[in-house]
């Protein structure tokens, strides 16, 4: 619910459980952060940011610029006396970088659509306030976006600059929120990883001064991830304050803290600024992505499912968001680039016979590609592997009662390929330097529009040539070399993120196109999990590492944020491609059961007993994806923090279900059984364990726990599937 209380000149922005106040201060002149926190009731508190109004010098005195360093802005400028982070920067044509925002007008929407060509959440439980303010010297006008749900504790944030001037203006930085906190003592967490270990939680105190996560490889990355949550150091699971911020976008970012003299820190997140510049030519406007901020006094895990339920809710918009996915075969770690239709085929008959619904072939079914060096850009199958083309392989895994999913890596050229050799100009380069190849290729250059409508054609040939279902969207390299023959030097600053918006056109043309296609994301593993990519793909690749002892911290730190139902997990074989390590086939099945699941081996090879226990695990699968895909999560121990054990739960909507999964990592003799607490229960209710028949109360599930068997090995686990009435 948005609120606006004229005489006192405050915004209030409620969320079932929070609340978010800001006002013009000083007469009608700058826009003030009062409080942002657990839901209170009116919204007198002004005094918070401005204790005394003597206190509270006008722009035109004396001492304005100390005024300008510690107020707490909603939206601060660069430039003009507050030396913290600011949000927007602008540059005149004489090159002055100064910008001071005053409030003009404001206008409150109901319900939440996504506009223009970034990806964003929707939704009709949802209502906009759009807060315009002016820079009368630069003819700049801002208007201040906020989403806030009124049925899940989250507010987002954008921003639209205008040039309403006859000049062009530059902007340096534009960023999609900025908030002021009060001076608690806080940590900060954040997610950084690698190459097959994505998404690692990070956590650590606040120091004075800049900190925080960016990204300038022109995708989300492994490396840093655009999340970042400030927390109360008592903060648990359960307990402690927790604001939680999230950007929807998928390409440079930063994400910073800024701790000041006084002791308040400042939240910024946005586009990177780094490499980041934009001509803002007269008339014209430029619309930021959205950052989304979620606040929680009950704890990361209520933060977490805040987060889910937006998600699942309110960004998703694939028709597979409140669906089971099929349960897939991909034939990646199964053959690489070794295979031919035969073999895709034997796959696809032993899968069909085991239960499971889909064939994905992966990379090397076009052009040249029998190995990673040569042919990305030659969308054209390769009739020596494929006899007959994709149609002929399609029709036939379709007779199978298997549906038919294809790998395609749009954005990339190899320089050994037919469209290198005709366009050698298509790959992002600098005139003058050789450009630096990564996995042996290049990033097509699709700010170019030329570049972008032959990208699209050919997707579009590919899907247009046989019943294909399911695409699998890679992207194996970051962006360097950033040149561009569609940019003069006024707008190459422009590069990052015009490529950024030429992906998001190209799958929001794949998904509009062809509706019923279940589209799933993919960066070298999982560099591109990200908000951005939600809203095309209702499920993501979270890792190259399929090793299930591992996937337990990624899948962890990918679940933080991201619903379960986003999380590509599949079973692979053992020991292990990444890892070498050697995991029970029952484990693997059941930490890839908290994900979309799926197999990715030689199903034609692989041990018979491992073979034989597909079918029950497919039942699994379909016995529990509905409450996995939509219930509640609950983090309930973690390998990570104490070195032997991992659980976690999910509850459904209305407690009367749930669902453990206890992974015992590391085996220790002579000890009692493992025990946890369960969460989210109705306590008064009894709940039956279905495998051994014994009935608990909820209070007694969440207060005393339930005890686990150790187990006799490494990486041993166990569900536990419980009901009420
Ligand atoms: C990287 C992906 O993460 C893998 O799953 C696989 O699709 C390869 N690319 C194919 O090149």
């Amino acid at each position: 619910m948005i609120s606006f209380n004229s005489e006192k000149q405050i915004f209030k922005l409620d969320t079932p459980n929070t609340s978010y106040v800001f006002g013009v201060e000083d007469k009608g002149k700058y826009l003030i952060h009062y409080y942002y926190g657990k839901r209170i009731s009116g919204d007198d508190v002004r005094y918070l940011a401005v204790p005394d109004e003597g206190a509270l010098p006008s722009a035109n005195k004396r001492d304005k610029l100390s005024f300008l360093d510690c107020a707490p802005y909603e939206y601060p400028t660069k430039g003009v006396g507050d030396f913290r982070t600011p949000a927007l920067s602008v540059k005149n044509e004489k090159g002055n970088e100064a910008t001071e925002l005053f409030y003009d007008s404001h206008k409150i929407i109901k319900g939440k659509t996504v506009t223009g060509k970034l990806p964003g959440t929707f939704g009709e439980t949802a209502d906009v306030l759009e807060v315009t303010l002016k820079d009368p010297v630069l003819n700049l006008s801002v208007i201040l976006r906020y989403g806030v749900f009124n049925d899940v504790d989250a507010i987002t944030r954008s921003v639209i600059v205008k040039n309403e001037g006859d000049k062009p203006l530059t902007l340096t930085r534009v960023l999609s929120l900025s908030l002021d906190t009060d001076d608690k003592d806080y940590e900060l967490i954040t997610l950084y990883g690698s190459w097959a270990r994505e998404r690692t939680i990070d956590r650590k105190p606040l120091r004075h001064g800049h900190q925080g996560v960016s990204s300038m490889r022109g995708i989300t990355s492994h490396q840093e991830h655009p999340f970042m949550a400030l927390v109360t150091p008592d903060a648990t699971q359960k307990t402690g304050e927790v604001y939680g911020f999230n950007f929807v976008y998928s390409g440079n970012f930063d994400a910073s803290v800024y701790l000041n003299q006084f002791n308040f820190s400042r939240v910024t997140l946005g586009i990177n600024p780094e490499g980041f510049e934009w001509k803002l030519e007269p008339g014209a406007e430029f619309e930021s992505p959205e950052g989304v901020m979620v606040f929680s006094d009950e704890g990361l895990g209520r933060m977490t499912r805040t987060f889910h339920d937006l998600y699942r809710n309110h960004l998703i918009r694939s028709p597979y968001k409140n669906r089971k996915r099929p349960i897939l075969i991909n034939n990646w770690e199964a053959t690489y680039f070794d295979f031919n239709t035969e073999k895709l085929l034997a796959i696809a008959k032993q899968a069909s016979e085991s239960g499971i619904e889909m064939l994905v072939m992966d990379d090397g079914w076009f052009g040249n590609r029998f190995d990673d060096n040569r042919a990305l850009g030659d969308w054209k199958v390769n009739e020596e592997k494929l006899p007959g083309g994709l149609k002929y392989l399609v029709d036939e895994v379709n007779k199978l009662g298997l549906k038919f999913g294809i790998w395609m890596e749009p954005e990339m050229v190899s320089p050994d390929s037919d469209l290198y050799r005709a366009h050698p100009d298509w790959a992002i380069q600098i005139e003058g330097r050789e450009a630096g190849l990564a996995r042996n290729q290049y990033v097509l250059d699709l700010t170019r529009s030329e570049v972008l409508e032959h990208t699209w054609q050919s997707i579009k040939a590919v899907m247009d040539s046989a019943n294909i279902e399911y695409v699998k969207w890679d992207m194996n390299r970051p962006l360097a070399d950033i040149g561009s023959k569609a940019l003069d030097k006024e707008h190459l600053g422009e590069f990052y993120h015009r490529y950024v918006l030429a992906v998001y056109e190209l799958q929001n043309r794949l998904v509009t196109q062809y509706p019923a296609l279940l589209l799933e994301n993919c960066s070298s593993g999982g560099a591109r999990f990200d908000p951005g990519m939600l809203y095309y793909s209702p499920q993501i690749w979270c890792s190259d590492d399929t090793d299930a002892v591992e996937r337990l911290s990624i899948q962890e730190g990918t679940a933080i944020v991201y619903p379960l139902s986003s999380m590509g997990a599949h079973v692979s074989d053992c020991p292990n491609h990444v890892l070498g390590r050697t995991v029970s086939f029952e484990t693997r099945g059941h930490i890839a059961l908290a994900g979309t699941f799926g197999y990715e081996l030689d199903i034609t090879k692989i041990p018979e007993e491992d073979k034989n226990m597909i079918p029950k695990q497919v039942e699994m699968y379909h016995k529990y994806n509905d409450l996995v895909r939509e219930g509640d999560y609950f983090r309930l121990a973690s390998v990570r923090e104490n070195g032997i054990y991992d659980s976690w739960m999910v509850v459904k909507k209305d407690k009367k279900e749930c669902l453990v999964t206890f992974v015992g990592v590391i085996n220790r003799p002579n000890y009692k059984p493992f025990k946890i607490r369960l969460e989210g229960l109705l306590p008064d209710k009894l709940y039956k364990d279905e495998d051994t028949g014994r009935e608990y109360y909820g209070d007694i599930l969440m207060n005393a726990g339930i005890t686990i068997n150790r187990f006799h090995g490494d990486a041993r686990s166990t569900l536990i599937h419980l009901k009420c009435e």
